[in-house]
């Protein structure tokens, strides 16, 4: 973790102008990366694991709390090129997500707590395979996949090694990935709280995995993912996939999409339109690097979304200081433009 503490850093941020406030958000996320990592790799080295857990969920709850498309933003593109390994990025990712929709899904604070918590650490009984098999091309072996078999059972052990009591928070990680109970079609609101989050966390985490390249297969675009969930899996996850969709987006800040005039752009913000983001083109119809992007608010016009790209079919440098400073400097504009003229659809 770096020297300075994540709350500092984090009210520090409000007090700054808004270009150091951008760089330093790209700072706070690699900080919070490796904290994380450090955290799942080597649990029995902490003094307080518990508190710094706590830690880790303040800091993220500070980054989203400042800018939101820029937490999607810096969570979908860092995410597939972090250097601290798959499984704590994915933690990351799924943490982010599930505070996302606790507030969508206007989940209470204790149940929000223990979700968050839960995704964050449901895989610490196998970080280190976690890595491997993200690096591995073949199917797991016999011994990985007894290991795999009993992680949720050798996290929660684990987490009650490390002082958590918190009975909700142990009770998800050690049932992420039970299958709900036959005939159980109750919705969320009427549910038991561990089965509630359970089923919350079990989608996240499909969703994560999915749109993540790893060696043996590229990753899914955002739209193909939530598609995947939406169509194949059993139709009461479809609650959790709408808060999905309504929260971040079928292509949220962060992921590449295809324009209609053949440009390929990155989403940078949401709009209040759904599914029609600000984005910047990045290359041109021919796949040339623009070194200008060149932004399109795709809510009131031309050129508008055709398709969803996933990471790994877009070869291309980014400077994302400037970008996430673009895409805030548009969303200011527009929010001007549109209260100058009394229209709706001013960006997030
Ligand atoms: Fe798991």
């Amino acid at each position: 973790m770096a020297p300075t503490g994540p709350a500092t850093r984090a009210s520090a941020l409000s007090a700054e102008t808004p270009d150091s406030e951008y760089e330093d958000l790209l700072g706070l996320w690699s900080d919070l990366e490796s904290a994380l990592s450090v955290l799942l790799a080597r649990p029995g080295s902490a003094l307080d694991f518990a508190a710094k857990m706590r830690q880790c969920d303040a800091w993220l709850q500070d980054l989203v709390a400042h800018d939101t498309d820029a937490a999607l933003y810096l969570m979908f593109q860092l995410a597939a090129t972090s250097s601290v390994g798959y499984s704590a990025s994915h933690a990351l990712v799924c943490g982010t997500l599930c505070h996302i929709l606790a507030h969508d899904l206007q989940l209470p604070a204790p149940e929000r707590d223990s979700l968050v918590r839960a995704a964050m650490t449901m895989n610490i009984g196998m970080t280190a395979l976690q890595d491997e098999l993200a690096n591995q091309r073949g199917r797991p072996t016999a011994e990985q996949q007894r290991s795999i078999d009993e992680h949720p059972r050798r996290s929660r052990a684990l987490l009650e090694q490390q002082g958590i009591r918190d009975p909700l928070w142990l009770d998800v990680v050690g049932h992420h990935h039970a299958p709900p109970p036959e005939g159980d079609t109750r919705p969320l609101a009427t549910l038991p709280a561990a089965r509630r989050l359970t089923r919350i966390l079990g989608t996240i985490d499909r969703y994560a995995a999915m749109i993540s390249p790893r060696q043996s297969r590229a990753g899914r675009s955002a739209t193909d993912s939530v598609r995947a969930i939406v169509g194949h899996e059993d139709e009461r996850r479809d609650e959790v996939t709408y808060a999905l969709v309504r929260s971040v987006g079928l292509c949220p800040p962060g992921t590449f999409v295809r324009l209609d005039n053949g440009e390929t752009a990155l989403v940078l913000r949401r709009s209040e339109k759904i599914n029609s983001p600000l984005v910047a083109s990045v290359l041109d119809r021919h796949g040339g690097h623009r070194r200008q992007p060149a932004l399109h608010q795709t809510a009131t016009g031309k050129p508008r979304i055709q398709s969803a790209l996933a990471r790994s079919a877009v070869q291309v440098e980014l400077d994302h200081r400037m970008l996430v400073r673009l895409g805030l400097y548009a969303a200011r504009q527009y929010r001007g433009m549109a209260g100058l003229a009394g229209a709706a659809g001013t960006p997030r």
